[in-house]
């Protein structure tokens, strides 16, 4: 299982305790299916919240707004080489009130958002949200690895799409992308005049040998069509303190950003958010360090629990992010994979189908839990499985 770590002392009974959404939402099963870390938050962001409530409430003030904006850049600098002006870099709520900005404000009405699938969840939800049809365009598997289908965003673009929805690293599959396989994506983009919304949230959660390479890094062209949205809230835990950094590559961008219809949107960050992003990025390393070692052991021993207990489970370990995608499909389950396994297994888990048609049949399994406890989940899902009967193999 792997060298031993604090996290692994974390128990079941003490996660439930905390009163948490993945941990009281289904009282009688493991929480597995909403990202949120049961690790806590570094020592650095728990100092840089301790103080009076006075400093917390209010609108965001342009002196906490500004050191984000510079802890976010040298973050982004030191670790993928990528230098953005503070100035260029603003605060929003999540990055899905980024997404829904960009949807607003950068394409126009009646044009098409382009979706590769499966895809997080809400993607799938906040287009039509906006009037925008989503234009689905499912991934390929080539050589036993999620692929984007070009030819398909080809089509999509020539069809009216506006904008394409990236997620990099890719949330469900857990691919992170190559520069080639960007720079494709860029060709057809600027083929067709098209938009891009990077979502990069998950970007520190990235394992060697993979690298994160911002999208909007590769070229003048990719800077010019891109929206790019990250923040410290997957990587450091902060879900719900709501703050999320917009990206903004290109003077045309900036500008249409600093109109007010727009930078009302910084309105809904919050200052709690704002100081737990700055600490994040300036003071937090450490324990993303040792956070992101930990995953990585997650993801691997989930890979060798699987093989040795339920080998019909098919399962690629993430390049990035701490979500596995399980392939549930020779299971041979009648109905939804993730409902047999929160009623017969207690685990509670994403269904693929959520995440769109290419889903169907798949599981999303959160691994940011300590790993005995993925030991147990599996070990449950497994004695599931036996007390149904041998799986049927197709
Ligand atoms: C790809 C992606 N984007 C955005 C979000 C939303 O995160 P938050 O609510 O912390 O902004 C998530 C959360 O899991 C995610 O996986």
């Amino acid at each position: 299982m792997g060298t031993s770590h604090a996290y692994d002392a974390i128990g079941i009974d003490q996660l439930r305790q905390t009163g948490s959404f993945k941990w009281s939402t289904y009282p009688d099963a493991i929480g597995a299916f909403i990202a949120e870390m049961d690790f806590g938050v570094a020592p650095a962001i728990s100092d840089a919240l301790t103080g009076s409530v006075g400093a917390l409430v209010g609108y965001p003030t342009p002196a906490l707004v500004d050191a984000m904006a510079d802890a976010c850049a040298r973050f982004l600098d030191d670790s993928y080489g990528w230098k953005v002006p503070a100035e260029r870099i603003r605060p929003v709520g999540d990055v899905l009130i980024a997404m829904r900005a960009t949807i607003d404000h950068f394409t126009a009405p009646g044009s098409k958002i382009i979706l590769p699938t499966p895809a997080y969840m809400p993607f799938l939800k906040i287009p039509p949200m906006h009037d925008r049809e989503i234009v689905e365009v499912p991934l390929l598997v080539q050589d036993g690895r999620y692929v984007f289908d070009l030819d398909g965003l080809d089509r999509a673009f020539a069809d009216g799409g506006g904008m394409l929805i990236l997620c990099n690293p890719y949330n469900p599959v857990g691919r992170v992308f190559t520069r080639e396989e960007l720079l494709a994506i860029s060709e057809i983009v600027e083929r067709y005049g098209g938009r891009v919304f990077s979502d990069e949230i998950h970007a520190p959660l990235v394992f060697a040998p993979h690298v994160h390479i911002p999208y909007a890094s590769i070229s003048e062209a990719a800077a010019n069509h891109t929206i790019t949205s990250t923040s410290a809230s997957k990587a450091w835990n902060l879900p719900g303190l709501k703050a999320a950094q917009v990206i903004l590559s290109n003077d045309a961008d900036a500008a249409v950003w600093a109109t007010p219809v727009v930078t009302r949107n910084e309105l809904l960050a919050s200052n709690p958010g704002i100081i737990a992003n700055t600490a994040a990025y300036d003071d937090g390393r450490e324990w993303l360090a040792d956070t992101h070692t930990y995953l990585d052991g997650n993801r691997r021993v989930l890979g060798e629990l699987l093989a040795a207990q339920i080998p019909e489970i098919g399962y690629i370990p993430a390049e990035g992010s701490y979500i596995a995608w399980l392939d549930a499909r020779g299971l041979g389950i009648d109905g939804s994979p993730a409902d047999f396994f929160r009623e017969h297994a207690g685990v509670a888990l994403t269904d693929g189908i959520a995440c769109g048609a290419p889903g169907d049949g798949f599981l999303r399994f959160i691994l940011a839990t300590p790993r005995p406890i993925i030991v147990q989940a599996v070990e449950q899902m497994a004695a599931a499985l036996a007390r149904r009967g041998a799986p049927v193999s197709v």
